[in-house]
């Protein structure tokens, strides 16, 4: 299996994403990365050997996407609407999706009325906008030691953020569903937290590799008004090139609204680990080109769903690339030093001072590692991502890590003492 993700991973590097340019580029690249290193992270998604098979690129689809035979938009319009008519069918004739109970009805209602009982808000919106965060770990332990360790780093990072913000954190560690596997226990996770929790407006899902690299950053919630959901992608590359790496779905932001609930309806139900989650894999790979085969993935599920039907999801969710609502670590994280001496946190978020920094095909927690990357690589590159947050926490308290591969701190004072020194003696040197 091993051997099959690295092939599959050599072609999208090369000749299959050059039509994507400019610092989106890498990105777009990760996201397939990020797919794979999903299947480890959580331990539980297993890649049958054509999945992201890329040499069967075009075959989805009648007509390229590029170029002068592309399709006209009606004629997607037609393909894509051949393409649900039978997914519809194909789930309606399948085993019921049961996972989330009885539908959701009057959401809005509901949580108006909860907000009111606790707040004594009279038109039951909350004083202050409350989020929760939900992330999500492997129930068992690391391959290895440092990799156990590493995603403790990550919940603190995630805590300290939280802690600084006014923000909850939900922290899970089951395997909730034995169909559920993989990170589709996102959805789940999302749909029981919004029902338990009438009182939160917006959950914010983030992976686990996933690091805050600003601390200070805060979301431009007032983007988001008129929308119900925030993730890191294109418009074009999501409803022209129909592209399942448009966006990436290992961080989001979800609105707890009745729309809300019917996503996930919508969604989850292409889900069911086994038969279900291969053949919907099919009408998915139909519909989104550059897919490939394989099981059904929730970031391709979303897209669909997006393209699909456009004015009833598409519409409502923002594809944020003003800044890194998540980032590609590989293009970030060698610049910290550079970042330090030229910029503040706070205000930028995009590579200036990154908000978020995904390490995306790093699979630091277990053995198999993207060959571009060596685990090592990873290691020092996550120890660097949370030491250069830590030191925006720590700032407060007039410590800081005596480099950003050291866990090891000392007094702001001690550091400039030292560095005072060190030029000092580089100076005398010179002079000798
Ligand atoms: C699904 O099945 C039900 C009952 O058999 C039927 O009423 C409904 O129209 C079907 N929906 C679709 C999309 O085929
Ligand atoms: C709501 O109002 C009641 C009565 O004025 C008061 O006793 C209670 O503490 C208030 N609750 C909150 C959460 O403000
Ligand atoms: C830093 O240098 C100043 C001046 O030489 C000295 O007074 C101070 O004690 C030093 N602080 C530390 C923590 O070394």
């Amino acid at each position: 299996m091993k051997e099959d993700n690295k092939k599959a991973i050599a072609p999208m590097v090369e000749d299959s994403w050059m039509p994507f340019r400019g610092r989106s580029f890498q990105n777009r690249v990760a996201y397939g990365m990020c797919l794979i290193a999903a299947i480890c992270t959580l331990g539980l998604f297993i890649l049958n050997s054509s999945t992201l098979d890329l040499s069967t690129l075009t075959s989805g689809s009648p007509k390229p996407v590029y170029g002068p035979q592309k399709m006209t938009p009606e004629e997607v319009r037609e393909h894509l609407a051949v393409i649900d008519k039978g997914l519809h069918e194909y789930l309606n004739r399948s085993k019921p999706f049961t996972k989330f109970g009885l539908p959701v009805v009057g959401w809005d209602e509901t949580r108006k009325q909860a907000i009111r009982r606790s707040t004594n808000s009279s038109s039951g919106v909350n004083p202050k906008t409350r989020i929760m965060l939900i992330t999500s770990s492997h129930p068992k332990k690391c391959d290895n030691k440092q990799g156990d360790q590493m995603l403790l780093k990550s919940i603190k990072n995630k805590l300290d953020y939280c802690r600084i913000h006014g923000i909850e954190l939900y922290y899970n560690m089951d395997k909730i569903d034995d169909e559920m596997l993989g990170w589709w226990v996102k959805t789940f996770l999302t749909h029981m937290l919004m029902k338990e929790h009438p009182e939160i407006d917006w959950f914010w899902w983030m992976d686990s590799d996933a690091i805050f690299t600003d601390m200070t950053f805060e979301l431009p919630l007032h983007k988001y008004e008129n929308y119900n959901m925030v993730m890191h992608g294109w418009d074009d590359a999501v409803y022209e090139k129909r592209s399942w790496l448009g966006l990436n779905a290992g961080v989001f932001l979800i609105r707890n609204c009745q729309w809300s609930m019917d996503l996930l309806h919508a969604w989850a139900p292409m889900s069911p680990k086994g038969k279900i989650r291969d053949d919907v894999g099919k009408f998915l790979s139909k519909a989104l080109p550059d897919r490939g085969k394989g099981e059904a993935d929730d970031q391709s599920g979303l897209v669909y769903l997006m393209i699909t039907d456009r004015e009833r999801w598409g519409s409502k969710v923002y594809l944020e690339s003003s800044y890194y609502f998540q980032g590609y670590w590989k293009v970030l994280t060698e610049k910290f030093e550079d970042m330090m001496a030229k910029y503040k946190p706070g205000i930028y978020g995009d590579d200036r001072w990154p908000f978020v920094t995904h390490f995306c095909g790093c699979e630091f927690c277990c053995g198999a590692i993207n060959p571009e990357y060596t685990v090592d690589r990873c290691l020092t590159q996550m120890e660097r991502a949370v030491n250069f947050a830590d030191n925006q926490v720590l700032e407060r308290y007039g410590f800081i890590h005596k480099s950003l591969k050291s866990a090891e701190v000392e007094s702001r004072e001690a550091a400039k003492n030292r560095t005072a020194k060190a030029s000092v003696a580089a100076k005398s040197k010179k002079a000798v």
